[in-house]
């Protein structure tokens, strides 16, 4: 059985995950205010959204892929969308969006996003050029007095700053091709330094 503080617990969880869920915008939102930049002119060759017969090609791939595609950037198109700060569901519902000339629904589930690499791998790419010295106020790597407060919050909050950035930290540690999975598991990786790490 649980108990009433683990309920409570699950339950203000839940309550998170709808209120993130709430806050990505829709795949015509999206689309409007980053993609159609590129994809309303073809600007570079981006498939046009009228092109019917260019997203017909492009889409025969699979949807997934086509997808992963813009969350990683291919060639002249900027992973994301040149917008780190959207979430893989915001570019799986743009995309979407695009690909069927503006007939599909809102998908709440980012299509395959790719991870490729592993947290510490992204770790020591990128995040440790701040979090190793606290450079700009960054919580430094193991340093548990840096991550408590932090840490009251819960995982999923970091993860979901870590992704859309604030003050000094960039989006996605300014690196805009990391999918959420690998911003994610980059965060557990830090999270779980703290736990036997230096002090
Ligand atoms: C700066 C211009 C630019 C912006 C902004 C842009 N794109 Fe693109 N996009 C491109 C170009 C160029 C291509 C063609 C790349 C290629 O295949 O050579 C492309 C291709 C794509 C493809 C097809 C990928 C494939 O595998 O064939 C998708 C899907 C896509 N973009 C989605 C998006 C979404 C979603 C956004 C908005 C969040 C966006 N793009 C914003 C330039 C852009
Ligand atoms: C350019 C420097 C820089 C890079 C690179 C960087 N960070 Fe940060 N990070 C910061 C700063 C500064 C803060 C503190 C921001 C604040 O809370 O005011 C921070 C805070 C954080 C936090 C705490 C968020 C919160 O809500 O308290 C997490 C988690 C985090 N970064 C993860 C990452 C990950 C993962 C990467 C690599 C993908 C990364 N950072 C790369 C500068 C950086």
């Amino acid at each position: 059985m649980m108990k009433p503080t683990a309920v409570a617990l699950a339950a203000s969880l839940l309550g998170l995950a709808a209120a993130a869920q709430a806050a990505e915008r829709s795949g015509k939102e999206v689309y409007e205010a980053v993609c159609s930049q590129c994809h309303a002119t073809g600007k570079d060759g981006a498939p046009r959204f009228d092109d019917r017969a260019a997203w017909r090609e492009r889409s025969a791939k699979g949807l997934d892929k086509v997808t992963a595609n813009a969350i990683t950037g291919i060639r002249k198109m900027p992973a994301h969308g040149g917008q780190a700060a959207l979430s893989d569901v915001e570019m799986s519902r743009a995309a979407g969006y695009m690909i069927s000339g503006g007939a599909a629904t809102d998908t709440d589930k980012a299509y395959a996003s790719p991870k490729t690499r592993s947290g510490e791998e992204v770790v020591k790419a990128r995040c440790r050029e701040c979090h190793t010295d606290g450079k700009g106020g960054a919580p430094r790597l193991g340093n548990m007095a840096d991550w408590k407060p932090r840490l009251q919050k819960g995982v999923p909050a970091l993860v979901k700053s870590a992704q859309g950035g604030h003050n000094g930290m960039p989006a996605r540690g300014g690196l805009a091709d990391l999918s959420d999975p690998e911003v994610k598991a980059a965060v557990e990786y830090m999270v779980a330094l703290t736990g036997g790490g230096k002090k």
